[in-house]
């Protein structure tokens, strides 16, 4: 069994300014959105997470809820959580906290992968409290790279919730889905969280809010390039854009250069012109086919979904296909 003594270092620590980098010379330009991610973007995203318009988080959290057991497969017992992505245990919780027919806890395992290395050291010391009875492995990671988990038990759940596969690209997201697939090992299951397509109405302003939380979000990404990856962007010649890209079925995320200018960026000197377009994020919203025939081409096959009554927001509940 996995130790509980401290995060396990995995993987290679993301390279900001690098990354950042090959987006801003590339044509058109762009930044990973995994990037947003700093302390600051972390504060954003969770006032984002309660914002009137952003619909996503409230109707997971709801479905996370009330379908509780019933989400999991029978018989799983003794098993190990392994969330993708996790930065906080807030809908993990309603995973760790169920019990089987017999009134033992289901998980007794709990391996939260996440670039956000901080917030993973808080997520331990929290978890050691409120679940004392289960092992926290924290993996500081970026979970789209090959990924070594710990050894666990014969019973495991991924967990991947919030429409974070939504970040990816369709050919990445069956990638991930198949490594996920073979570093959770034999007979794994799977709980995919993904928003669904719907009116641009309902969408485009969960991007864009009144309260300009979004915005500030997207912005903030420069600001940590100025900080991380030695650049000087002037934040105010920059604005927020969301728009509702109906072929790809995904909200893309731009920052647009209100005038032609260049900055420095890692030692480069990068051109961007009068409303050129940073592009730093796609979310891509999914139907219940595309979701079907995205895990399938990784090697998963859908056994149950469910949806809310508004068919917002769906989970899918995989296993090996
Ligand atoms: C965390 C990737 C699911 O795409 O809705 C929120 C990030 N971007 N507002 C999303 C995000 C702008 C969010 N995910």
């Amino acid at each position: 069994m996995p130790n509980d003594s401290g995060s396990v270092p995995c993987g290679l620590r993301a390279d900001v300014a690098e990354s950042a980098l090959a987006g801003l010379t590339a044509s058109p330009k762009t930044l990973p959105a995994k990037l947003f991610y700093d302390a600051e973007g972390c504060r954003l995203f969770y006032a984002i997470t309660k914002l009137p318009e952003y619909y996503l988080t409230r109707t997971e959290t709801a479905l996370l809820r009330s379908l509780g057991r019933s989400l999991l497969p029978d018989g799983l017992r003794g098993a190990a959580l392994v969330e993708f992505g996790g930065s906080d245990e807030t809908k993990a919780r309603y995973l760790l906290d169920l019990r089987d027919g017999r009134g033992e806890p289901v998980f007794n395992t709990y391996v939260p992968i996440d670039v956000a290395e901080a917030a993973l050291t808080e997520l331990r010391r929290r978890m050691a409290v409120s679940h004392p009875h289960v092992t926290t492995v924290p993996l500081a990671a970026d979970f789209m790279t090959p990924l070594r988990l710990p050894p666990l038990g014969r019973h495991r759940l991924g967990f991947f919730p919030g429409s974070t596969i939504g970040n990816l690209d369709p050919g990445a997201a069956v990638g991930f889905l198949a490594a996920a697939r073979d570093s959770l090992g034999p007979n794994a299951w799977f709980l995919l969280g993904a928003d669904l397509r719907k009116a641009p109405e309902v969408l485009l302003p969960a991007y864009n809010d009144a309260e300009g939380v979004t915005a500030a979000f997207n912005l903030n990404l420069l600001r940590r390039l100025n900080r991380e990856a030695g650049a000087d962007f002037d934040l105010r010649l920059f604005g927020h854009r969301a728009i509702w890209n109906a072929d790809a079925g995904r909200i893309e995320m731009h920052l647009i250069s209100t005038r032609d200018q260049t900055v420095r960026v890692a030692g480069r000197t990068i051109m961007i012109a009068r409303d050129e377009s940073i592009h730093t994020e796609n979310s891509y919203k999914f139907t219940p086919r595309i979701l079907r025939d995205t895990a399938s081409a990784a090697g998963w096959e859908v056994q149950r979904a469910w949806t809310d009554p508004a068919n917002y927001f769906g989970i899918s509940l995989l296993r090996h296909a």
